[in-house]
């Protein structure tokens, strides 16, 4: 089984820092294949999702995995385009690849995910080095890729598709811990926010077959899995209907004179918490313009529904989130938080991201994100200043005015306050039980094992003679802002 392997290459902790890069790369793996592959991927859980889908690809055709390039016949990197920082540490590291191939000419270098949508044929031209570049809807093609590029052929394949979701294709598990596990339930996105270069590089908003995700989480269930995250960049507006989707499926309920309803997210997640109670399921991303309240009442309903949502606000303001194109208002986003406290209590984990210095943004645009922290109280934000992209509506709309040393200097503060937060936050949970599942061993020491708490806190207790997969009830007594300590409660 594949194990954890994630590198600390740059500062690793994507809760408060801009610079902050996870990388994960593929581990050794000998299956007596021919071939060896090696995949890193950068970005967020959505690229790391889909680097499993290619290596499952990949292994089908011929390759084992390693974790070191030295030793691969093809290297892929899989590639981020969110802020100029993601694309620059790309480049470095095909840099560091370059001296490799000087080596080691037969070696296939490939470019995966956002930053070769974006770039298409014209990173051929830019990086010598690169012989294929394929974007996120084109896995499907990368060993008839490879071949070409091994005949000294160069491939390019950066088509988007209306209804790619790699549906039938099973996950290779490349970073797991063995009890937690992404599930795709989406592909592209259909927003239009401003700042967000997504859109270019993943295409159109599509869903994925609802009976081939709740196989997926009953399968990874049945491997002894006992968490799945579902990911989207924007779960909410999940729909399925038969229609669209599978006429083979609809003609088969017609026959036997069943009713056919268009399948929603907040049906979606009570399908896949009836897998099992034993297993928590978590999603990952909630848009503040789409999230029901029949969702949330679908989160009350099942405990197994864990109780956190991730929610970006962006801005605290009216006029600068108009600017961004989200579709909803400080109010808006405000009544949306009051919903979930009504109907999840105070418990719900909540978190955000926060955009600091967007094209125009004033101080006291800047202070009304502060006062938005200061009301929801989150448990935690990643933020980030704002990073101009070519071909946003940004970027052809807004001029990008605001000094780096202002938006530095606004991220800073927006930092410092949700450190506060959540150290205030994390305090409330100080002499309570929690309910927690195990993921292993503590960073910090052998002796502790980690896991979380359904608002996805991380907790730190003593080993004892618990295993990882594991429930236990952990009673809290001490805190950062960052993370539970505590001990087991029979
Ligand atoms: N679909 C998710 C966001 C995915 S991108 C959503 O709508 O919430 C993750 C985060 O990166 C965004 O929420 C935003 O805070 C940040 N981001 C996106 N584009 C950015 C840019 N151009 N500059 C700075 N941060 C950006
Ligand atoms: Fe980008 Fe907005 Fe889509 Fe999120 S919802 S991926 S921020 S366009
Ligand atoms: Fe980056 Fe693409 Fe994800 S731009 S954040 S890898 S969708």
């Amino acid at each position: 089984m594949e194990e954890i392997l994630i590198k600390d290459i740059d500062i690793i902790d994507p809760k408060v820092n801009e610079t902050a890069q996870m990388v994960i790369t593929s581990k050794e793996e000998d299956t007596g294949k021919r071939k060896k592959l090696y995949i890193e991927s950068y970005g967020c859980q959505m690229n790391f999702a889909d680097s499993e889908v290619v290596t499952s690809i990949m292994q089908s055709n011929g390759y084992d995995t390693t974790s070191s390039f030295e030793n691969a016949d093809v290297v892929l990197l899989n590639t981020c385009s969110i802020r100029d920082k993601a694309e620059q540490t790309v480049r470095n590291r095909l840099g560091q690849f370059n001296n490799i191939k000087k080596r080691k000419p037969e070696m296939t270098i490939g470019v995966l995910g956002c930053m070769a949508e974006r770039l298409k044929e014209k990173f051929l031209e830019e990086e010598k080095i690169v012989d294929i570049v394929a974007g996120p809807d084109a896995y499907r093609d990368l060993p008839q890729l490879v071949l070409s590029a091994e005949g000294g052929e160069k491939g390019v394949n950066t088509f988007l598709s209306r209804e790619e979701t790699y549906a039938d294709i099973a996950p290779v598990r490349l970073n797991s811990n063995g009890v937690t596990a992404f599930i795709s339930i989406m592909r592209g996105c259909d927003n239009m926010c401003s700042f967000c270069v997504v859109p270019f590089t993943r295409g159109r908003e599509r869903s994925r077959d609802p009976y081939s995700i709740v196989n997926e989480a009953k399968d990874l269930f049945e491997k002894g899995y006992r968490e799945v995250t579902l990911l989207g960049q924007n779960v909410d507006s999940y729909k399925w209907s038969p229609e669209e989707n599978n006429k083979s499926w609809l003609e088969k309920k017609e026959r036997k004179g069943e009713s056919i309803q268009v399948i929603n997210f907040a049906n979606l997640i009570e399908m896949v918490a009836q897998v099992s109670p034993e297993l928590r399921i978590r999603f990952s991303t909630s848009h503040p313009k789409d999230i029901t309240d029949e969702v949330l009442y679908a989160m009350k309903k099942y405990d197994n529904l864990c109780k956190y949502i991730h929610l970006p606000a962006q801005s605290g303001n009216t006029r600068v989130l108009e600017l961004m194109n989200r579709t909803y208002s400080r109010e808006w986003y405000i009544n949306r938080v009051d919903a979930i406290r009504k109907i999840l209590g105070e418990e719900c984990g909540i978190s955000s991201d926060m955009i600091a210095g967007f094209c125009s943004e004033t101080e006291e645009e800047h202070q009304d994100t502060l006062t938005l922290m200061d009301y929801v109280k989150y448990d935690f934000s990643y933020m980030f200043y704002y990073s101009e992209r070519p071909g946003t509506l940004a970027a052809k709309k807004y001029e990008d005015d605001i000094p780096l040393a202002t938006k530095k200097k606004r991220l800073q503060e927006i930092i410092d306050k949700q450190q506060e937060i959540s150290l205030e936050r994390n305090r409330l949970d100080i002499g309570k039980i929690h309910e927690v599942l195990i993921e292993g061993t503590s960073k910090r020491s052998d002796e502790q094992l980690q896991g979380r708490n359904t608002a996805n806190k991380v907790v730190i207790f003593p080993r004892g003679n618990q295993q990882k997969g594991a429930y236990v009830k952990v009673k809290v007594n001490d805190c950062t802002a960052a993370t539970l300590f505590g001990e087991v409660v029979s």
